[in-house]
């Protein structure tokens, strides 16, 4: 398959990430009951595959709603803009809402995110991430579960993308140099 020649590495297999949202969803299980009845926000687009995995291992009643925020461009690294495309079909207050995000990088988007959905009164207000990068955070935002914390590398797959691409790897990869080579860092 062409898509996987372009792969140099895989940083988390297919069978690691498996198994850490599977932990998730029981510390999430072990967080809220049915009568919490959450709301999983779901971050569009890098964090659908996390979020169709990550709703397989609650037990609890739950509903999704989605998001949709542009900040970066075609290049791999923040710009610092960020923009909401789309934004929730509902009203969340009163409700118990998770964002559930695929990664973290500058903490911007997700800094934005929460003050934004602070302002609508929510019950309590918590962060899911498949991934973290510490290294690279500009702004401290509280994240309340947290997949894998990894390096300052520009990965893709299980959602994540590269120019769009690369989102349906099952793992999380690093691309070939020469790959990106050519796009903004
Ligand atoms: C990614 C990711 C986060 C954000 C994290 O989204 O899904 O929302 O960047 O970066 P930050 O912490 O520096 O703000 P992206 O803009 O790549 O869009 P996508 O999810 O549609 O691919």
């Amino acid at each position: 398959m062409k898509l996987w020649d372009d792969v140099a590495r895989i940083m988390i297999s297919e069978q690691e990430l498996q198994a850490r949202v599977k932990e998730l969803g029981q510390e999430l299980n072990a967080t809220y009951t049915d009568e919490d009845h959450p709301l999983l926000i779901c971050v569009l687009k890098g964090a659908f595959v996390f979020l169709a995995d990550l709703i397989r291992h609650l037990e609890m009643r739950h509903d999704v709603d989605f998001m949709e925020i542009s900040s970066y461009g075609a290049g791999t690294a923040s710009s610092g803009v960020v923009r909401i495309l789309l934004d929730l079909e509902r009203n969340i207050e009163g409700r118990h809402v998770l964002i559930v995000e695929d990664i973290i990088d500058s903490g911007r988007t997700l800094d934005y995110i929460t003050r934004n959905l602070l302002t609508r009164r929510p019950a309590s207000l918590r962060v899911c991430t498949l991934l973290s990068k510490p290294s690279r955070r500009e702004i401290d935002v509280p994240v309340d579960f947290v997949g894998f914390e990894i390096p300052d590398e520009f990965v893709t797959g299980y959602g994540l993308d590269f120019a769009e691409e690369y989102r349906n790897l099952p793992f999380i990869g690093v691309l070939k140099e020469e790959i990106y080579r050519n796009a903004e860092i």
